[in-house]
């Protein structure tokens, strides 16, 4: 059943496609982010124990202009990655950028889908290895029967990337929708709307949180579509971290990680050893939970989800044989780019977390490139004198810190 905010959506997405994007920019660079990026869901969901040669058929629910899609699609093309990734989404003009942008990347893995994920059951599409839902299910006017429709849309053993907007961070969005809904009512034509939202922005008092808040760009950078969606959007509900656990155990799914996982550590903020002694108590959940109230700054939330019924899939670092890879290879820069007191000056919105890393980092980057094993980058390092027990000591210890940043992961072989 259609009501009136579905109608308004279906409307908006129409007029404007979202996010805002030129086909042709394909030709110069490809948009990258979480979730969906590959060595993500190689590591997040399959613990990289899927082995690589296996076709990964996956399903981007609201793929919009395509972002995800693409970012997917194109991934595995690089890596010779059997499998498709199918797009599906209400808006047929969403769909026709979307296809625009995979022609210039000439990509032939994609499926293009119109029609809406409540509707899986139906579409006759068959089980996803992996499912992305980025920004989608927080405009649903059930959430929960959206995120079950995915869930049991998954083969076993599969699972779902997830991105929904998070309350803090979105601070002043939310007093501003409620201005505009005064001044210009869901039921206008869209075009209108963004007319008085764009004459209001220029009058906008000062004090509005909104102009207070650096973080949110959408309505300033993201054209008409991103005004649209951040500030007139029929409907768009924030989850803190505990709602967000709600809703995926309510699916019959199982939280692997919120993405990145340092930000949602609270002893990331809180090194006081009275403070420690309190968190340490605490579940998963909890900790996350008062990550999130103490940062403020979280706009969204990334969530990996796994089917509760599927045994979990951990990532097996103490293999010799893995082969680990930095999330962009970005494994030669940072070996370069690394200060001399090896830490790792990294911001989230605003938000600076120091990483201290090992002695080795900056030698043990120069050798990580995705192809050599854990194993292998010992070898090497031993030969040039690094004893085996010094080796795997700092590598252990770069490796929480970085994969807590989400930028390393392990590698499906096979
Ligand atoms: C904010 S956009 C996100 C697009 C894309 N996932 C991204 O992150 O770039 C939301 C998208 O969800 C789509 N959508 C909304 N309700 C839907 C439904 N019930 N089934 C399929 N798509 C839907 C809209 O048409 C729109 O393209």
């Amino acid at each position: 059943m259609i009501d009136r905010a579905d109608a308004a959506l279906a409307d908006q997405y129409e007029a404007y496609p979202y996010p805002l994007r030129d086909p042709k920019d394909e030709a110069r660079r490809l948009v990258v982010g979480s979730p969906s990026h590959l060595a993500e869901v190689d590591h997040w969901i399959f613990g990289a124990r899927r082995p690589a040669s296996a076709p990964l058929r996956a399903l981007v629910a609201g793929g919009g202009s395509g972002d995800g899609t693409l970012m997917l699609a194109q991934q595995m093309a690089w890596r010779g990655r059997a499998g498709d990734v199918t797009w599906l989404d209400r808006s047929a003009s969403a769909r026709k950028v979307a296809m625009a942008r995979a022609e210039v990347r000439r990509l032939d893995n994609i499926r293009f889908v119109e029609g809406s994920l409540l509707d899986l059951p139906s579409l006759g599409l068959g089980a996803f290895d992996y499912i992305d839902c980025c920004g989608v299910l927080h405009h649903l006017s059930d959430p929960a029967a959206g995120l079950s429709a995915l869930a049991g849309s998954l083969a076993p053993g599969g699972g779902i990337g997830l991105m929904v907007y998070a309350p803090h961070g979105r601070t002043g969005v939310y007093m501003l929708q409620d201005a505009l809904r005064r001044l210009a009512p869901p039921d206008e034509a869209p075009a209108a709307r963004v007319e008085i939202a764009r004459r209001v922005w220029k009058h906008l008092p000062d004090t509005a949180w909104l102009k207070r808040n650096p973080w949110i760009t959408d309505h300033l950078k993201g054209g008409d579509a991103g005004l649209y969606d951040l500030l007139l959007n029929p409907r768009d509900q924030a989850y803190t971290v505990p709602q967000l656990a709600a809703l995926i155990e309510g699916a019959g799914l199982r939280l692997r990680c919120l993405v990145e996982p340092v930000r949602y550590d609270p002893d990331t903020w809180l090194p006081d050893v009275r403070l420690r002694a309190r968190t340490a108590g605490m579940d998963m959940i909890a900790r996350a939970a008062l990550a999130e109230a103490l940062t403020g700054n979280m706009g969204i939330h990334v969530a990996y989800c796994t089917r509760a019924a599927d045994p979990v899939a951990e990532p097996d670092w103490s293999d010799p044989a893995g082969v680990p890879r930095l999330r962009e290879n970005e494994g030669p820069a940072l070996a370069t780019g690394l200060p001399a007191d090896d830490v790792l000056p990294v911001t989230f919105d605003g938000l600076r977390v120091p990483l201290p890393l090992p002695r080795l980092a900056r030698a043990m980057f120069g050798r990580i490139d995705g192809v050599r094993s854990i194993g292998e980058i010992a070898d090497d390092m031993a030969a040039s004198g690094t004893p085996r027990e010094v080796f795997f000591r700092d590598f252990e210890e770069l490796r929480r810190q970085m994969e807590r940043m989400n930028r390393l992961f392990l590698t499906p072989q096979g």
